[in-house]
């Protein structure tokens, strides 16, 4: 049984805390029968229910974790609470060519920009993330600055089709090391972000038609080039050949594109997430919850929690006696 997060977003942009928990809580008994009937399958025929417990908005996951916690009580089934970004990985064991670890996964979404090891018996180690904006949200905002619909990454991917990705140079932004010098593996795209307002101020401020098409095109292939350069610099440092990406930005053709073209110069071979479980999706928290319980024997306790936070190398907290929520 899958229960995952659902989005409701308003006409201004962005996702509203308190509407989407109360969403969740109104239509979680329709999910749930809209699943078993697509399915077929009788609930007492599932191996485990699983909900994410976290990182996301608290409200949601609360909806979610009770509601599943509650089905295991009642139909004796093992509960697993699953970490959304385990997730997000998971779901690339849905693609035809999974990789052998250890190997580096780019994780892009609306709310992590994330570089993470994976090695032996799936331990996960972040080498790098970004410390401000995560790539999706920088699309989404530069979506809302450009009067794009919400969300930003699909629309600036569609538009960007018909511009010129080559007609502004837009900043590629690092973050200081207080060693001396960029830390290679992080990122930064709140001044990118910036970069756009600016622009697009420049052009109302002249009166000029602001050539939407451009811009967008010059974001995209700026934010790819980020990623794609620290992705593969990371991977040969680390000694790792192979790349996964996932997340809702993996659906992005320039980035999917940019990277199976720039990794392939160095023999590093790209594993792409399936182009239709990119974005948040109930599959992948399933997976990442049949792939605990078959291989590692995991399960979580009935007491585990919420929480808004927590990184992605405590994940296995999730599964002891004690949990830490
Ligand atoms: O993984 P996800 O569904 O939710 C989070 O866990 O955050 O990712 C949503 C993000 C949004 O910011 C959205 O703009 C972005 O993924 N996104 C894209 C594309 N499709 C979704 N960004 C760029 N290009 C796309 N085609
Ligand atoms: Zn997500």
């Amino acid at each position: 049984m899958l229960l995952h997060k659902l989005k409701i977003t308003l006409s201004g942009g962005g996702v509203v805390p308190e509407l989407a928990a109360r969403k969740h809580l109104e239509l979680i008994p329709f999910v749930l029968e809209q699943a078993l009937e697509e399915s077929k399958i009788r609930i007492e025929e599932i191996d485990v229910i699983a909900s994410t417990v976290t990182p996301g908005l608290v409200g949601c996951l609360r909806v979610g974790s009770i509601t599943a916690r509650s089905l295991c009580t009642l139909y004796s089934k093992p509960f697993l609470g699953i970490h959304h970004l385990e997730g997000h990985l998971s779901s690339i064991l849905f693609s035809k060519n999974y990789p052998k670890s250890p190997f580096l996964t780019l994780l892009v979404s609306g709310g992590h920009t994330e570089l993470i090891k994976v090695s032996d018996r799936r331990e996960m180690q972040r080498l790098g993330r970004s410390y401000d904006d995560a790539a999706g949200e920088a699309f989404d905002k530069v979506g809302r600055l450009l009067g794009l619909s919400y969300p930003g990454g699909p629309a600036i991917a569609k538009i960007a089709k018909k511009g010129n990705a080559s007609k502004f140079n837009l900043p590629k932004c690092k973050i200081s090391d207080k060693k001396g010098g960029f830390l290679k593996y992080d990122f930064s795209f709140s001044g990118l972000k910036t970069a756009v307002l600016r622009l697009v101020e420049k052009f109302n401020k002249n009166g000029d038609e602001i050539p939407i098409p451009d811009i967008a095109a010059s974001f995209e292939r700026v934010v790819a080039e980020v990623l794609v350069e620290r992705t593969i610099k990371c991977a040969i440092d680390n000694s790792l050949d192979n790349i996964v990406v996932v997340g809702g930005v993996a659906a992005n053709d320039t980035l999917r594109k940019m990277m199976i073209e720039e990794a392939w110069k160095k023999s590093i071979k790209v594993h792409l997430a399936p182009l239709n479980l990119c974005t948040d999706n109930a599959a992948m928290i399933g997976a990442a919850a049949l792939f605990r319980l078959k291989f590692r024997q995991h399960e979580s306790s009935l007491e585990l929690g919420i929480s808004g936070r927590l990184p992605i190398d405590q994940a296995n907290s999730l599964y002891e006696k004690n949990p830490p929520f």
